[in-house]
């Protein structure tokens, strides 16, 4: 199972993104993700340009919706050729495998595809309080996980403090996509349960998205070639 270190594009336009990316010396390719605020801010052209330039694409858009909706959204997407994508488990099995449906090639080829399971802005209170589940955070974790495998799907969205039970229960060649990585120097800003790139290594966790370590570095290029070098060795 190949592993590898994502860089979260996490910039308010296009521009900036191609910007942080022209710091990279020509055959050093990261990984990168696309998210929500730059494809609402400047549409799917920039998809198409990272994939001209040789980088692998994780689309983070997060889907959500019937599932008929689902799969002719992911047949649409199709036509970006990404590398990984990802919607919300809590859209249900059937949902899931709809989505499998609408992106997998006459060929059977497809993405890597993923699920979110729970939001790490979802806490146990907010789980029982506002949403009404009463199964406890890392049980809810688990079963979505299981879901997701039944739906066909490739793995889900973790945190590398999940990872290796995800594993346990799914299989190990369900992939596990983990954000919440910082350095042991490196502030931890928003994320609340995070590791350092050599820990996430040690749970079995095949990517790590690694955003303002890298991006809002001194010197971005030395940070991620510190992070692939802590999280493949
Ligand atoms: O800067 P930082 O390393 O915290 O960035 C993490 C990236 O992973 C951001 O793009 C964030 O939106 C994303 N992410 C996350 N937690 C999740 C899912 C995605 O931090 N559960």
């Amino acid at each position: 199972m190949p592993k590898d270190v994502i860089i979260p594009l996490d910039f308010p336009n296009a521009q900036a993104a191609l910007d942080f990316l022209a710091l990279f010396p020509e055959g050093e390719k990261p990984y990168v993700k696309t998210g929500m605020e730059l494809i609402y801010s400047s549409g799917f052209e920039l998809v198409r340009e990272c994939k001209r330039r040789g980088h692998k694409v994780f689309l983070d858009l997060k889907l959500h919706d019937i599932p008929n909706t689902v799969r002719n959204a992911f047949r649409a997407m199709m036509q970006y050729n990404v590398d990984l994508i990802n919607l919300h488990a809590a859209g249900g099995i059937e949902m899931m495998a709809a989505a499998m449906e609408g992106i997998t090639a006459p060929d059977g080829t497809h993405p890597i595809v993923i699920a979110v399971t729970q939001l790490t802005s979802t806490n146990d209170t907010r789980l029982r309080e506002e949403l009404l589940i009463e199964t406890p955070m890392a049980e809810t974790v688990l079963h979505y996980a299981k879901n997701a495998k039944a739906a066909g799907l490739c793995g889900v969205v973790c945190s590398a403090h999940e990872a290796a039970a995800v594993k346990s229960a799914c299989g190990q060649d369900f992939v596990t996509v983990t954000p919440g990585i910082r350095f042991a120097d490196s502030a931890a800003n928003d994320q609340s349960r995070i590791m350092t790139p050599a820990q996430a290594r040690q749970t079995g966790t095949d990517y790590i998205v690694v955003g303002r370590p890298i991006i809002a570095a001194a010197d971005p290029l030395a940070a991620y070639r510190r992070c692939m070098s802590e999280f493949l060795r």
